[in-house]
């Protein structure tokens, strides 16, 4: 009796530790799978470089998952970096806008790409003077360690709206990619005030209505002098830059879609940006408690976006919004034209 009962439970424990190790196999296949890449083609194939592209993109991973995720949360040291090959390069592409338009998400998805690296934080070298004037070797010091077949991205929504900026970045690198996402000008301008609103709140201060600011009380007319309405004339801000690139250098995302659908959006980015469709519908996940996508890394990490993106809007004048939308109209139209992109604003 007492020999079938310990037969019976050796039978249990091989049972489950065959279940226990079978399940740390497919975790671990499971990973590596993901991040295993057939073939990554470079923005630019770079001379010089001591990587193979069959050996980068696992490394690759390994290093921008681990190693660059600990040196970041100071766990690992500089000389280590050094010692593989990493190195801080200056952007090859860049958010330069629009402000509330989805800039962050637009980063942290892009960033999911095996072949990106993203700078976590708004650097504002080019649209702060005193920022401009330490130079570029201190921008590119502010860039995030990354194997040179790999690209950084950076985003500072301020660029876009800023006078000296197209001519600084050109000075810089005139065949450089330029990211602009937008979303309906109005929505976008209730979202701008929301987030300066919150500001002062938070502040103890007291603010005026939306409306008291978008709308001028003595012509009842849109106030164009109000920063929330100038920043949403895309059209404006997009002529200066064209002075100094051709349009072919700008990709227009559209920040709703990215909102509702980001897959297509980032699709059309990595194909922008020559990078092998490498962003998959695994990688984004709707959490329905944030009402926002989602990232999902691999199996273990995966993030949502801070709370201050996802703002509850003030409810606005229904009549204002209409005349916002009516104002924003002819320069909707107008971006279209320029940029090949029609968003069906209203
Ligand atoms: P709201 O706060 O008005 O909803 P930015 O990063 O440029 O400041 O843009 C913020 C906006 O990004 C948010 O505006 C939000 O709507 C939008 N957004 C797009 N995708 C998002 C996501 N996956 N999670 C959170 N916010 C997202």
């Amino acid at each position: 009796m007492l020999f079938k009962q310990q037969a019976w439970l050796r039978q249990k424990l091989l049972v489950l530790g065959s279940l226990a190790v079978g399940s740390l196999l497919y975790l671990v296949a499971r990973v590596g799978s993901l991040d295993r890449l057939q073939h990554i083609c470079p923005i630019e194939s770079r001379p010089g470089s001591t990587h193979s592209q069959a050996e980068f993109p696992l490394r690759a991973l390994q290093f921008k998952r681990g190693l660059l995720h600990e040196f970041r949360k100071g766990n690992s040291s500089k000389e280590q970096v050094r010692l593989h090959d990493l190195v801080q390069q200056l952007p090859k592409a860049i958010i330069i806008g629009v402000r509330k338009g989805g800039t962050r998400a637009l980063l942290e998805m892009l960033n999911l790409h095996p072949a990106v690296v993203k700078a976590s934080q708004e650097i504002h070298f080019f649209d702060n003077d005193e920022n401009y004037a330490k130079g570029i070797e201190w921008y590119r010091k502010k860039m995030p360690f990354s194997y040179p077949q790999q690209i950084t991205i950076e985003k500072s929504p301020a660029y876009f709206i800023t006078e000296e900026v197209p001519e600084r970045i050109y000075k810089m690198n005139s065949s450089i990619k330029l990211l602009v996402i937008v979303r309906e000008p109005t929505t976008r301008a209730i979202s701008d005030y929301t987030q300066v609103l919150e500001g002062k709140e938070r502040k103890n201060k007291t603010y005026y209505k939306f409306e008291k600011l978008a709308i001028d009380p003595n012509t009842c007319e849109v106030n164009t002098k109000y920063k929330a309405v100038r920043t949403s004339i895309y059209t404006k801000h997009l002529e200066r830059w064209l002075k100094y690139f051709p349009i072919e250098q700008f990709h227009i995302v559209d920040g709703d879609r990215l909102i509702t659908e980001p897959l297509p959006e980032l699709q059309l980015v990595e194909k922008f940006l020559n990078l092998p469709p490498r962003i998959s519908q695994y990688n984004l996940y709707f959490n329905a408690t944030r009402g926002f996508y989602c990232l999902r890394f691999n199996i273990i990490f995966n993030k949502c976006l801070a709370g201050s993106k996802g703002r509850i809007h003030p409810e606005v004048d229904p009549s204002v919004i209409t005349k916002l939308r009516k104002f924003f109209h002819p320069f909707n139209q107008k971006f279209y034209q320029i940029t090949g992109r029609t968003l069906n604003w209203p």
